[in-house]
């Protein structure tokens, strides 16, 4: 008989809490990244893939740590809802990628999706994260502003 996985949502705050104490001294982006993509992605059933593309060049990102399916390799600044994340430098809240111009499907089973810039402490822009979900509208702006408090938390002290 097959189990349906419980619905499970991220608390923000204890999430944030729990991240602290794990990265508590840590420096190196990529150890970070790969924490925060963990915990995160195992924190809520909505998320189906959860990673980070990182700044590697001007207007280029490449991926980084992340949880799920399979990452496309490249992204540049001009294409894709991570694209506009970084190009704009703000949140981009998905509810149909299907009507999103230029969506970058990585999987075929994602629906909707979340990508928040990322800056270090001189507020420079160092990558993106990137949360993908199966459900269609699965984000909203309440997962925006929790999500973005644990990135300054955790980045903005680099
Ligand atoms: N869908 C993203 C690309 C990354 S995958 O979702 C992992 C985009 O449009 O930028």
């Amino acid at each position: 008989m097959e189990t349906i996985a419980p619905e499970t949502r991220a608390d923000f705050a204890e999430l944030a809490r729990t991240i602290a104490a794990l990265t508590e001294g840590e420096d190196d982006s990529v150890a970070l990244m790969a924490t925060l993509a963990s915990e995160l992605h195992h924190a809520d059933s909505r998320f189906d893939w959860t990673g980070f593309y990182r700044v590697v060049a001007p207007e280029m990102m490449k991926i980084g740590p992340y949880q799920g399916g399979h990452g496309c390799l490249v992204i540049p600044f001009a294409r894709g809802v991570c694209g506009a994340a970084a190009r704009e430098g703000r949140v981009q809240i998905v509810d149909d990628v299907d009507a999103f111009p230029g969506h970058i499907a990585c999987s075929s089973s994602t629906r909707s999706e979340i990508v928040l810039p990322v800056w270090d402490q001189a507020g420079a822009l160092i990558g993106v994260l990137d949360i993908d979900s199966n459900q269609p509208a699965a984000f909203d702006e309440a997962d925006a502003e929790g999500l973005a408090a644990i990135l300054a938390q955790v980045f903005g002290r680099l």
